[in-house]
């Protein structure tokens, strides 16, 4: 049936596997069997999760500091953004110190999984490869060879007899998952699950996966851009918003260990339009440049085209700049981009945009060196910002001399050699700084 009818809804029914027996008995009750005791928290005892390094740092910041023993790791990402060279890459690393892995593709030939792993110079005795999209045989496999870590590429074609429905459905994908999940907790095996992303961004097949799953890890950046951004969306064994950049090169994908110069790299000097501020990603600040373009618009309704920031958030910016600097905004386009591709979601950005658009309106660049940080209120004041002297050290690591910063944090933030600091506390305190 394509058709619910019940809802109503298209393509929205789901095979169920029903277990042998009558499904609705009920529970027998527990006799005999010791009663059911809560513990006290502190006396519960804790284990330290053991985890193992993959060998790229990148990839086990965004874990956690390395791969937990028996967690079930879901990678995401786009068709061909490089899900299968990360992980061959990852599963390289732990076999050079000696491990014994398992790299399962129900995509590629071996043949096809060898030509690869000739380009990535991948070439340890202990990484194993197997072809097959039988869950159960994939499930038997693992019982054989007892890997210290197992990658499944991907999910989507996978399959379980006992379901009649093709590879890739729901049904299919719920169940592939159940069955990993069990036996990874059962083994202590962490075992990794390649996943396509349809293009509204949510894993193609149920989203419940995310629910069963320890770990989400989204492998993204758009296809003209270099870099790839591992971005951890959850994480039972770590901080989410992690993320790891790494660039893809002729010879597979190489890490980025400073983001920042790589995405100040190409900045034009002195250019009117250009601020460059700190933003957090995870643990780690990192600079950015964001770019303002205001013109003179030929349409009735002039456009407002974001990329890379929220088109809400700048609106939002744009009414405070015209209702409380008297910046005359209307009838004019504006572009806003984030350059390199990055994607700005924390309110610590609002000064910087307010500053590239001042600054492209007003044709000035900013002064050399300045870099401008605070969430900016709809009065117009400039509201204080996490994780300041992170942002700043790392602001003075790239060489830049002047901070523009909520007074907040400005009086409670160190001496740091340098970097001259200036708080402000409303943005006309802030443009008249800067212009
Ligand atoms: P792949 O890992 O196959 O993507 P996914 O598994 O996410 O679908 O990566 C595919 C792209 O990466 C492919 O278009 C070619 C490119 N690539 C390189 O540029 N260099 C390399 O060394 C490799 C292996 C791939
Ligand atoms: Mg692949």
């Amino acid at each position: 049936m394509g058709r619910c009818p019940e809802c109503g809804g298209w393509d929205t029914l789901v095979e169920e596997l029903i277990p042998e027996g009558d499904r609705f008995e009920a529970p027998s009750s527990p006799k005999g069997a010791p009663a059911l005791r809560p513990e006290s928290i502190t006396a519960i005892e804790t284990l330290e999760e053991p985890r193992m390094p993959s060998g790229i740092p990148e990839f086990d910041r965004v874990l956690g500091g390395g791969i937990v023993a028996g967690s079930l790791i879901l990678i995401g990402g786009d068709p061909g953004i490089g899900k299968s060279t990360l992980m061959l890459q990852a599963l390289d690393g732990l076999a050079r110190s000696g491990k014994k892995v398992l790299y399962i593709s129900g995509e590629e030939s071996k043949g096809q999984i060898h030509l690869r792993s000739r380009r990535l110079g991948v070439s340890s005795e202990t990484l194993l490869v197997a072809s097959e999209i039988h869950v159960d045989a994939i499930l038997s496999l693992m019982e054989s060879e007892k890997p210290a870590a197992v990658v499944i590429d991907s999910v989507q074609t996978m399959y379980n007899p006992e379901l009649s429905s093709a590879p890739g459905s729901v049904g299919q994908v719920r169940e592939t998952t159940m069955k990993l999940m069990v036996t990874a907790k059962k083994s202590g095996v962490p075992i990794f699950l390649v996943g396509h992303v349809t293009k509204d961004g949510a894993i193609a097949g149920p989203r419940v996966m995310e629910h069963m799953v320890d770990t989400v890890l989204y492998f993204e950046g758009d296809g003209n851009h270099i870099f790839r951004v591992l971005r951890a969306v959850k994480n039972r064994f770590g901080s989410t918003n992690e993320i790891g950049v790494f660039e893809m090169r002729g010879g597979g994908l190489a890490e980025v260990p400073n983001p920042s110069a790589l995405f100040l790299s190409e900045r034009p000097e002195n250019a009117a339009g250009s601020v460059v501020t700190a933003s957090m990603e995870g643990t780690r600040p990192i600079l950015v440049e964001i770019q303002g373009l205001v013109s003179r618009s030929g349409l009735g309704n002039p456009r407002r085209t974001v990329l890379g920031l929220d088109s809400n958030r700048v609106a939002l910016l744009v009414a405070v700049m015209e209702k409380k600097i008297g910046m005359n905004l209307s009838g004019l386009d504006i572009f806003m981009n984030v350059a390199g591709g990055v994607r700005i979601t924390e309110p610590a950005a609002d000064l910087a945009i307010l500053a590239a658009v001042a600054s492209s309106f007003l044709d000035r660049p900013l002064p050399e060196g300045a870099v401008v940080m605070g969430e900016v209120g709809l009065t117009g004041e400039v509201r204080g910002i996490s994780q300041l002297e992170g942002r700043a050290l790392e602001i003075q690591k790239m060489g830049f001399s002047h901070l523009i910063v909520p007074d907040s944090g400005a009086r409670r933030l160190k001496k740091i050699p340098g970097l001259k600091v200036s708080g402000v506390t409303h943005v006309s305190q802030a443009m008249e700084l800067l212009f």
